[in-house]
């Protein structure tokens, strides 16, 4: 097998031992990047004199067709091809001839690599950014269309507050919001441009970094040559965002998934959207939902493994690094995957609203209760209490809150009065969460409009 780096290295390398270096198999996914990265550099040569306009012609031209050859699905690769670098090289060799053995002037596959990944990745990030707004987008649709629905709200899986069902399908929203936020913070780290930094030292032709940036469509060139072609600080910042956006996708799927089932029957997915068994005549599996949740796990893997990978390296690029993509491609396929199957499970499910109502106890109004008598000055801890004291009461009995008379109330406490009654309801409970960021009607109108307002921006 005949390599580049024939000179110092003599005879065949090991089967084994090559098929273990290479790198095309996933390498050839930034074949384009590849492409356009090299097709900037004989520009950039050419403009300092080390390609004279007819050579730099003839390599974009080379270029161009290899770029047609992959994207006909007609180009064909070679036993001997390392990785995507190597194997771009060898077809312009075979097309243009001898000005081929130019293009990697001043250039190293160690500042080559960094750039065509960055590039990729700046491409999937933008992908990944819409595929977060529209999932933003059906939380916010469903907040809309679902208005009014007042819902059980669970502190530790048991039932809470009420709260507005909207209140509850923006809380997902947000953490989306932040996602996508942390994503154009990353995005801008990334659009970096290492090229022009060889292989650690620097280049040692006069090219214009700031120029081959900018025709990249990079904000600006890199500013030390050992940390750029070491850096991988994007690739692990981008597996962190898609861990916790994993994480926030897991959290959402699994309360669906609880809402989803015969005991709550708040929620039904459509058929579309659900799986039988193989045995289980009646079964509707949430398969779709379970993978959601299941894929974070591996989300999570993938970052922790890039930084075991990174730790133990010295300044400067080591092979070590090639494994850097892997985890990245995966990752991004796996939310490129659920993002958008996710947005329409959502924009599909059936809400039972009668159900989701009845499982609002009165229980659940016993901190208004409290509230009932801060309002009539009495103390919070003391209301606390007293409200905990006409729970128990009202177990004793075995009649609900709103249905105790107003003597058992008064002779727990007789700040207990006859207004009780019109206060102490699930509407008025809501209602009076104004503040902003709570759960009334209001304040959720107000949510609505200033999500709706970040989907317009974007
Ligand atoms: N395939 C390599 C990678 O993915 C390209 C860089 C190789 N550089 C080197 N000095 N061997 O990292």
């Amino acid at each position: 097998m005949k390599q580049l780096w024939t000179g110092r290295i003599e005879g065949a390398m090991d089967e084994g031992a090559a098929a273990l270096n290479a790198s095309l198999a996933f390498d050839m996914r930034l074949a384009l990047q590849d492409l356009r990265g090299s097709i900037v550099w004989a520009h950039a040569l050419a403009k300092i004199g080390i390609l004279t306009t007819d050579e730099a012609n003839q390599i974009g031209r080379g270029l161009d067709k290899i770029g047609k050859e992959i994207a006909g699905g007609i180009f064909a690769l070679a036993a001997t091809d390392e990785d995507i670098h190597t194997t771009v090289e060898r077809r312009l060799g075979e097309l243009i001839g001898e000005a081929a053995g130019k293009l990697h002037t001043g250039r190293s596959r160690n500042d080559q690599v960094t750039t065509d990944f960055r590039l990729w990745l700046m491409e999937a990030d933008d992908r990944l950014h819409h595929a977060i707004r529209r999932l933003q987008e059906s939380l916010v649709n469903r907040s809309e269309q679902d208005f009014g629905i007042a819902m059980p709200g669970y502190t530790h899986t048991q039932r809470a507050q009420p709260v507005l069902l909207s209140h509850w399908w923006l809380s997902h929203f947000w953490a989306l919001d932040r996602d996508a936020g942390r994503l154009s913070q990353l995005r801008a780290r990334t659009a970096v441009c290492p090229l022009g930094s060889g292989a650690l030292a620097g280049t040692a032709f006069p090219v214009d970094r700031e120029a081959i940036a900018r025709e990249l469509g990079f904000a600006r060139p890199s500013d030390n040559s050992i940390d750029a072609v070491s850096d991988r600080d994007f690739a692990a910042e981008f597996l962190f965002f898609t861990a916790l956006l994993g994480v926030h996708l897991s959290r959402l799927a699994d309360a669906l998934i609880l809402f989803s089932t015969s005991e709550f029957g708040f929620v039904e997915m459509d058929d579309a959207f659900s799986t039988g068994s193989s045995l289980m005549p009646q079964k509707k599996n949430p398969d779709v939902l379970e993978l959601v949740r299941g894929k974070s796990g591996k989300l999570i893997g993938l970052l922790t493994g890039l930084l075991s990978t990174l730790k133990g390296l010295p300044s400067a690029y080591d092979k070590d690094l090639q494994e850097d993509k892997q985890p990245v491609f995966e990752a991004a396929d796996t939310l490129e995957s659920i993002l958008p199957v996710l947005a329409r499970l959502i924009g599909s499910l059936s809400i039972h609203k009668e159900k989701i109502t009845a499982a609002i106890d009165d229980g659940m109004l016993a901190t208004d209760l409290a509230d009932y008598l801060v309002r009539k000055g009495i103390p919070f801890r003391a209301a606390h209490t007293a409200a905990g004291r006409a729970v128990r009461r009202s177990i004793e009995l075995g009649i609900p809150l709103t249905r105790m008379k107003p003597e058992e109330y008064r002779k727990i406490d007789p700040g207990f009065g006859a207004d009780l009654a019109e206060v102490f309801n699930v509407e008025t409970s809501i209602a009076r969460r104004g503040a902003t960021g709570g759960t009334a009607p209001e304040s959720v109108k107000k949510q609505i409009q200033k999500a709706r307002a970040i989907l317009a921006e974007n």
